[in-house]
C-alpha cells in the first residue's frame, strides 16, 4: 500500500501542536508495519533549515496561485520516512509560524498558501504526477490538506482519501470569492460540497469528499456527532457516521522516556524512580520555585486557548498554594489568558511560576518534575500531554472529555471529573493533594501510570486496517 500522509506541521521539523507530535510519529510507525508511507510537509524555513540532504525531484507547473513550486525528497530526521517538501517560496517562506504572523493574525493568503498544499497532495496521486511513485490512498490532517479530497473527486477520484480531523474547532473558513482562484469548479460551493454557511470551509470539503474519516479517539468520534463539541459540523458527520472511526493517538516512546530523555537532569524509570525527585528539585530551581520537596508541585503545558480550560486552573491555583502545594505553567497564545497567567503568577512568588513561549526541553522538564499534571479541556480531541504525564509518572487530573476520558483511569492512574467547572476541577486536586499525602498510595498510582502502553504500533495497526478496506472496497 502506497500512502501519502499530507500534513501542515511534523516534529521534529516545525510544531505548533500535537498534530507535529502525531505526524512524526503516525508514519515512520506505519513504515514499521511494512506499509509505503511517505510524507508531503510545505517548505517553511525551519524545515529548509533542519532537513539536510534533500534532492530536487519535480517542478510543479500550472498549480494555484501561480506559485513556483518544486518537491525535493529527504527523509525525516530520525527515521527512514521518505518527506516529499514543497518548495514554494512565495507560499511558506515567512517571519512568522505556520499559519499566523509573530503577532497572531493570520496570513492573508492562507487561502491559497493550504490550497497549493492539497491540490500537490492530490497531484501525487493522480495519472500527471510528476513522479513515478504513485499514492493509491492520500491521508489528510487537518483543514490545511482538507482540499484534497474535493482536487481528487474533481480528477475522477484516482485514488482514495481518508481525513483525520484532530481538532473541529480549527475549520479553515475562507470567504466564497476565494473559490475563484482554487481551480475547483463553481459548483463545487455548494452544501454538497464545500460551501459552509455561505463560506468556504477546508474542513468541510475534505469530510465531505474523503473517503473515510478518522478523529483521534473514541470518545471524540462520539462527541463530534452532536452540538456543542460539532462545531457546527455535527449534521455532516452523522450522515457520514458509518464511514467515521475513532483511533486513539500513540505517544512517541522514544522522544517521551524518562529513563533516556537528554532534556532530563536525571533519568528514572518505573523500576527506578527515585531519579524524578532529582527533575522535581531542579525545575523548582530553574523556574524560581522555593525549594521544597515535599510540596506537591503540579504543571500545566498548554496552547493558551480557550479550549485548554487554563481559566480553570487559575481559579484553583489559591486553593492548591493555600495547601502547600505548587504550580507550574507553560505556554503561549491568547493574549489575555497569557496576561491572567503572568498576573496570579506575581502574586505568589515562590508558589506559581510561568513560561509564556514555546520550549520543548522545558516541556519534557515540566512532565518529569512535577508530582501532578493539570489538563482541564473543555474538549481534547485526544491530548498528548496526558499520556506524556502518565509516562513520567506525574499523575494527571483530567476532564472527562473525548481523548482525556479514553486514556486516563480515574483513581487507578490519575483524576477524571466530569463538569468543566472551577468547583470540579478543586474537588480532583483535591482528592490528588489527598491521595499525595499517603506516600504508598501515590506511587502505586505513579506506578500504574507508567506501565500504561501508548506506543504508536496500536495505532498504527488500526490505520493500516483502515487503508486495507478503502482498497479492497475500490477493487470490488
Ligand atoms: P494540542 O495539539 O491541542 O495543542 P496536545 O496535547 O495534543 O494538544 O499536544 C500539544 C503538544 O504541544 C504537546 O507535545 C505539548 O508538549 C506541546 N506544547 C504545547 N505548548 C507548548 C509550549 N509552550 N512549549 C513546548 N511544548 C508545547
Ligand atoms: C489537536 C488536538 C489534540 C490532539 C492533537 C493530535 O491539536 O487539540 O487533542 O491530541 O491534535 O491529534
Amino acid at each position: 500500500m502506497h500512502i501519502l500522509f499530507a500534513t501542515s506541521e511534523a516534529t521534529p521539523l516545525i510544531k505548533t501542536g500535537g498534530l507535529a507530535d502525531v505526524s512524526g510519529a503516525l508514519p515512520p510507525a506505519l513504515r514499521e508495519i511494512g506499509l509505503d508511507c511517505r510524507m508531503l510537509l510545505p517548505g517553511y524555513s525551519s524545515v529548509l533549515d533542519k532537513l539536510g540532504t534533500a534532492v530536487v525531484v519535480a517542478r510543479l507547473s500550472g498549480m494555484v496561485g501561480g506559485y513556483d513550486a518544486r518537491l525535493l525528497l529527504g527523509t525525516l530526521p530520525g527515521s527512514d520516512t521518505p518527506l516529499y517538501v514543497l518548495d514554494a517560496q512565495r507560499a511558506f517562506i515567512r517571519q512568522g509560524g505556520p499559519y499566523a504572523d509573530a503577532e497572531g493574525q493570520d496570513y492573508q493568503d492562507n487561502a491559497l498558501r493550504f490550497a497549493l498544499l492539497s491540490q500537490t497532495a492530490a497531484r501525487l496521486a493522480s495519472p500527471d504526477s510528476p513522479l513515478e511513485w504513485r499514492a493509491d490512498i492520500v491521508h489528510c490532517n487537518d483543514w490545511q490538506t482538507g482540499l484534497a479530497p474535493a482536487y481528487l473527486h474533481y480528477l475522477g477520484r484516482p485514488a482514495a482519501s481518508v481525513m483525520t480531523v484532530h481538532n473541529l474547532a480549527y475549520q479553515g473558513i475562507f470567504p466564497p470569492y476565494s473559490l475563484a482562484q482554487l481551480d475547483l469548479p463553481a459548483d463545487s460551493f455548494s452544501i454538497s460540497g464545500l460551501e459552509y454557511y455561505g463560506n468556504l470551509s477546508y474542513l468541510k470539503a475534505g469530510l465531505f469528499y474523503a473517503d473515510r474519516l478518522t478523529t483521534v479517539s473514541p470518545s471524540y468520534a462520539v462527541e463530534i456527532g452532536q452540538e456543542p463539541l460539532g462545531m457546527g459540523m455535527q449534521g455532516l458527520l452523522t450522515a457520514r457516521g458509518a464511514d467515521l472511526r475513532g483511533i486513539l493517538n500513540g505517544i512517541d516512546s522514544g522522544e517521551w522516556n524518562p529513563s533516556s530523555d537528554l532534556h532530563l537532569p536525571g533519568a528514572y524509570s518505573q523500576r527506578a524512580p527515585a531519579g524524578k525527585k532529582r527533575c522535581k528539585q531542579k525545575l523548582q530551581e530553574e523556574m524560581g520555585l522555593d525549594a521544597d520537596a515535599e510540596a506537591p508541585l503540579f504543571g500545566v503545558i498548554a496552547r493558551m486557548t480557550h479550549q485548554k480550560g487554563l481559566d480553570l486552573v487559575l481559579a484553583v491555583a489559591e486553593g492548591i498554594i493555600h495547601r502547600g502545594g505548587q504550580l507550574v505553567m507553560l505556554g503561549t497564545g491568547d493574549k489575555a489568558i497569557e496576561q491572567a497567567v503572568r498576573a496570579t503568577v506575581a502574586a505568589h512568588p515562590g508558589r506559581a511560576a510561568c513560561f509564556i513561549g514555546y520550549d520543548e526541553g522545558l516541556s519534557h522538564r515540566i512532565e518529569a518534575g512535577a508530582d501532578s499534571f493539570l489538563m482541564p479541556s473543555r474538549f481534547e480531541p485526544c491530548g498528548l500531554n496526558q499520556m506524556y504525564s502518565l509516562r513520567y509518572g506525574t499523575p494527571p487530573i483530567v476532564h472527562a472529555t473525548g481523548g482525556l476520558r479514553d486514556t486516563v483511569e480515574d483513581g487507578v492512574t490519575g483524576f477524571v471529573f466530569e463538569e468543566a467547572t472551577p468547583h470540579a476541577l478543586w474537588l480532583a486536586v483535591e482528592r490528588a493533594l489527598d491521595l499525595y499525602a499517603d506516600k504508598a498510595a501515590w506511587k502505586k498510582m505513579m506506578l500504574a501510570g507508567m506501565s500504561r502502553d501508548f506506543s504508536w504500533e496500536h495505532s498504527a495497526k488500526s490505520y493500516a486496517a483502515l487503508y486495507a478496506e478503502i482498497l479492497s472496497g475500490r477493487a470490488a
